[in-house]
Protein backbone atom coordinates (compact mmCIF):
# COMPACT_ATOMS: atom_id res chain seq x y z
CA UNK A 1 0.00 0.00 0.00
CA UNK A 2 1.03 3.47 -1.06
CA UNK A 3 2.41 6.02 2.13
CA UNK A 4 -0.47 8.68 1.87
CA UNK A 5 -0.74 11.56 3.87
CA UNK A 6 -4.21 11.11 5.67
CA UNK A 7 -4.73 14.66 6.87
CA UNK A 8 -6.12 18.23 5.05
CA UNK A 9 -3.38 20.89 6.17
CA UNK A 10 -4.47 24.20 6.48
CA UNK A 11 -2.49 27.54 6.09
CA UNK A 12 -0.82 28.20 9.28
CA UNK A 13 1.36 30.85 9.60
CA UNK A 14 2.09 30.29 13.39
CA UNK A 15 2.93 26.56 12.29
CA UNK A 16 4.46 26.01 9.17
CA UNK A 17 5.53 29.32 7.61
CA UNK A 18 7.33 27.80 4.37
CA UNK A 19 4.64 28.20 1.54
CA UNK A 20 4.02 31.95 2.87
CA UNK A 21 7.76 32.76 3.04
CA UNK A 22 8.43 30.94 -0.31
CA UNK A 23 5.86 33.57 -1.93
CA UNK A 24 7.38 36.39 -0.54
CA UNK A 25 11.01 34.80 -1.42
CA UNK A 26 9.51 34.82 -5.39
CA UNK A 27 8.50 38.47 -4.72
CA UNK A 28 11.55 39.81 -3.92
CA UNK A 29 13.35 38.03 -5.92
CA UNK A 30 11.03 39.07 -8.71
CA UNK A 31 11.29 35.88 -10.08
CA UNK A 32 9.24 34.89 -13.41
CA UNK A 33 8.58 32.53 -16.22
CA UNK A 34 10.09 29.74 -14.12
CA UNK A 35 9.07 26.01 -13.54
CA UNK A 36 8.62 25.12 -10.06
CA UNK A 37 8.18 21.88 -8.14
CA UNK A 38 6.87 22.40 -4.79
CA UNK A 39 7.03 19.02 -2.16
CA UNK A 40 3.71 19.90 -0.18
CA UNK A 41 0.82 22.02 -1.72
CA UNK A 42 -1.27 21.44 1.32
CA UNK A 43 -5.15 21.58 1.47
CA UNK A 44 -4.88 25.08 0.62
CA UNK A 45 -2.91 25.39 -2.28
CA UNK A 46 -1.66 28.52 -1.40
CA UNK A 47 1.53 28.65 -4.01
CA UNK A 48 -0.43 27.88 -6.67
CA UNK A 49 -3.89 30.16 -6.26
CA UNK A 50 -1.14 33.13 -5.31
CA UNK A 51 0.44 32.59 -8.49
CA UNK A 52 -2.97 32.73 -10.70
CA UNK A 53 -4.00 36.22 -8.35
CA UNK A 54 -0.94 37.74 -9.07
CA UNK A 55 -1.33 36.99 -13.02
CA UNK A 56 0.78 34.04 -13.25
CA UNK A 57 4.10 34.87 -13.03
CA UNK A 58 5.70 31.21 -12.72
CA UNK A 59 4.20 27.61 -13.59
CA UNK A 60 4.02 25.19 -10.59
CA UNK A 61 3.95 21.63 -10.64
CA UNK A 62 2.90 20.29 -6.67
CA UNK A 63 3.09 17.23 -5.36
CA UNK A 64 0.99 15.89 -2.42
CA UNK A 65 0.20 12.82 -0.61
CA UNK A 66 -2.82 13.63 0.91
CA UNK A 67 -6.13 12.27 -1.29
CA UNK A 68 -8.13 15.27 0.53
CA UNK A 69 -5.26 17.46 -0.36
CA UNK A 70 -5.70 16.40 -3.60
CA UNK A 71 -9.26 16.38 -4.08
CA UNK A 72 -9.34 20.25 -3.05
CA UNK A 73 -7.32 20.97 -6.06
CA UNK A 74 -9.74 19.08 -8.14
CA UNK A 75 -12.18 21.46 -6.59
CA UNK A 76 -10.36 24.32 -6.59
CA UNK A 77 -9.65 23.71 -10.79
CA UNK A 78 -13.28 23.55 -10.95
CA UNK A 79 -14.26 26.26 -9.80
CA UNK A 80 -11.17 28.57 -11.11
CA UNK A 81 -11.01 27.33 -14.85
CA UNK A 82 -7.67 29.24 -14.93
CA UNK A 83 -5.96 27.38 -12.57
CA UNK A 84 -4.67 24.28 -14.00
CA UNK A 85 -3.01 25.93 -16.51
CA UNK A 86 -0.19 27.29 -14.33
CA UNK A 87 -0.86 25.25 -11.75
CA UNK A 88 -0.87 21.36 -11.80
CA UNK A 89 -0.79 18.76 -8.75
CA UNK A 90 0.60 15.26 -8.57
CA UNK A 91 -0.49 12.70 -6.53
CA UNK A 92 1.94 10.36 -5.29
CA UNK A 93 4.59 9.51 -3.15
CA UNK A 94 8.06 11.85 -3.55
CA UNK A 95 9.83 9.31 -2.16
CA UNK A 96 8.38 7.23 -5.69
CA UNK A 97 10.07 10.27 -7.96
CA UNK A 98 10.37 9.89 -11.30
CA UNK A 99 12.77 12.45 -13.48
CA UNK A 100 10.94 10.07 -16.85
CA UNK A 101 7.56 11.88 -15.74
CA UNK A 102 8.74 15.19 -14.92
CA UNK A 103 8.29 18.77 -17.06
CA UNK A 104 11.42 20.90 -17.20
CA UNK A 105 12.34 22.49 -13.56
CA UNK A 106 13.61 25.30 -12.89
CA UNK A 107 13.36 25.77 -9.03
CA UNK A 108 12.56 23.03 -6.29
CA UNK A 109 11.26 23.06 -2.65
CA UNK A 110 12.40 20.69 -0.24
CA UNK A 111 10.70 21.70 2.32
CA UNK A 112 9.15 18.53 3.92
CA UNK A 113 12.23 16.51 3.79
CA UNK A 114 12.93 14.00 6.04
CA UNK A 115 9.11 14.58 7.72
CA UNK A 116 7.69 11.74 5.82
CA UNK A 117 9.92 8.82 5.46
CA UNK A 118 9.16 6.10 6.71
CA UNK A 119 9.92 2.10 6.92
CA UNK A 120 6.60 1.78 4.93
CA UNK A 121 8.40 3.35 1.68
CA UNK A 122 10.77 0.64 2.31
CA UNK A 123 8.33 -2.30 1.03
CA UNK A 124 7.66 -0.85 -2.34
CA UNK A 125 11.54 0.60 -3.24
CA UNK A 126 11.28 4.09 -2.77
CA UNK A 127 13.86 6.63 -2.42
CA UNK A 128 16.14 7.47 0.82
CA UNK A 129 15.17 11.16 1.78
CA UNK A 130 19.23 11.94 0.59
CA UNK A 131 18.18 10.45 -3.46
CA UNK A 132 15.09 12.26 -3.21
CA UNK A 133 17.46 15.82 -3.15
CA UNK A 134 20.27 13.77 -5.52
CA UNK A 135 17.18 13.60 -7.97
CA UNK A 136 15.77 16.88 -7.95
CA UNK A 137 19.45 17.98 -8.10
CA UNK A 138 19.74 15.95 -11.18
CA UNK A 139 16.33 17.41 -12.89
CA UNK A 140 17.88 21.24 -11.79
CA UNK A 141 19.84 23.27 -14.35
CA UNK A 142 23.73 24.63 -12.99
CA UNK A 143 22.27 27.89 -10.59
CA UNK A 144 19.04 26.90 -10.05
CA UNK A 145 17.80 27.42 -6.60
CA UNK A 146 16.77 24.16 -4.31
CA UNK A 147 15.15 25.95 -1.03
CA UNK A 148 14.99 23.94 2.14
CA UNK A 149 12.54 25.21 5.64
CA UNK A 150 14.46 25.69 8.73
CA UNK A 151 11.09 25.69 10.58
CA UNK A 152 10.36 22.15 10.02
CA UNK A 153 10.08 19.46 12.62
CA UNK A 154 12.98 16.93 10.51
CA UNK A 155 15.07 20.13 9.36
CA UNK A 156 17.90 18.58 12.10
CA UNK A 157 17.63 15.61 9.38
CA UNK A 158 17.48 17.56 6.22
CA UNK A 159 19.81 20.01 6.97
CA UNK A 160 22.63 17.83 7.45
CA UNK A 161 21.76 16.82 4.03
CA UNK A 162 21.93 19.53 2.63
CA UNK A 163 25.33 20.22 4.41
CA UNK A 164 26.51 16.78 2.74
CA UNK A 165 25.39 17.97 -0.59
CA UNK A 166 27.61 21.11 -0.41
CA UNK A 167 30.50 19.22 1.07
CA UNK A 168 30.13 17.07 -2.63
CA UNK A 169 30.34 19.92 -4.14
CA UNK A 170 26.38 19.54 -5.81
CA UNK A 171 25.04 22.42 -4.18
CA UNK A 172 26.19 26.15 -2.66
CA UNK A 173 24.60 28.12 0.35
CA UNK A 174 23.31 31.20 -1.53
CA UNK A 175 21.59 33.06 1.11
CA UNK A 176 18.65 32.96 4.17
CA UNK A 177 15.25 33.92 3.49
CA UNK A 178 13.22 34.56 6.61
CA UNK A 179 12.78 30.45 7.13
CA UNK A 180 14.10 29.05 4.18
CA UNK A 181 17.35 27.99 3.42
CA UNK A 182 18.22 28.33 0.10
CA UNK A 183 20.99 26.61 -2.14
CA UNK A 184 21.75 26.97 -5.63
CA UNK A 185 23.12 23.91 -7.64
CA UNK A 186 26.84 23.71 -8.74
CA UNK A 187 27.10 20.31 -10.55
C1 LIG B 1 2.62 19.86 6.91
S1 LIG B 1 1.96 19.87 5.29
C2 LIG B 1 2.59 21.44 4.73
C3 LIG B 1 1.91 21.97 3.50
C4 LIG B 1 2.43 23.30 2.98
N1 LIG B 1 3.77 23.18 2.42
C5 LIG B 1 2.39 24.37 4.03
O1 LIG B 1 3.44 24.92 4.39
O2 LIG B 1 1.32 24.71 4.51
C6 LIG B 1 2.98 18.66 4.48
C7 LIG B 1 2.72 18.46 3.01
O3 LIG B 1 3.61 17.48 2.50
C8 LIG B 1 2.87 16.53 1.73
N2 LIG B 1 3.53 15.22 1.82
C9 LIG B 1 3.76 14.50 2.92
N3 LIG B 1 4.39 13.35 2.61
C10 LIG B 1 4.59 13.36 1.29
C11 LIG B 1 5.18 12.44 0.38
N4 LIG B 1 5.73 11.32 0.80
N5 LIG B 1 5.16 12.76 -0.92
C12 LIG B 1 4.59 13.90 -1.35
N6 LIG B 1 4.04 14.82 -0.54
C13 LIG B 1 4.02 14.55 0.77
C14 LIG B 1 1.51 16.51 2.34
O4 LIG B 1 0.56 16.00 1.43
C15 LIG B 1 1.33 18.00 2.69
O5 LIG B 1 0.87 18.68 1.55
Amino acid sequence: MLQIWDENWQLDEQVCTCDIHFIEWLDAEQIKGKTIYHFGTGGHHHVGLVNMAKGVPNTILGITASPKEFDCFVKLAIEHAELSRSYQVLFGDIYLLNSRLMPRIDIATAFHLCEFRSEKQDAYGGHTDKQVAELLLDMLPTGAPLLFYSGSFAYWQAEPIAKALAEQGRIRHAGTFKSLEIYRKLS
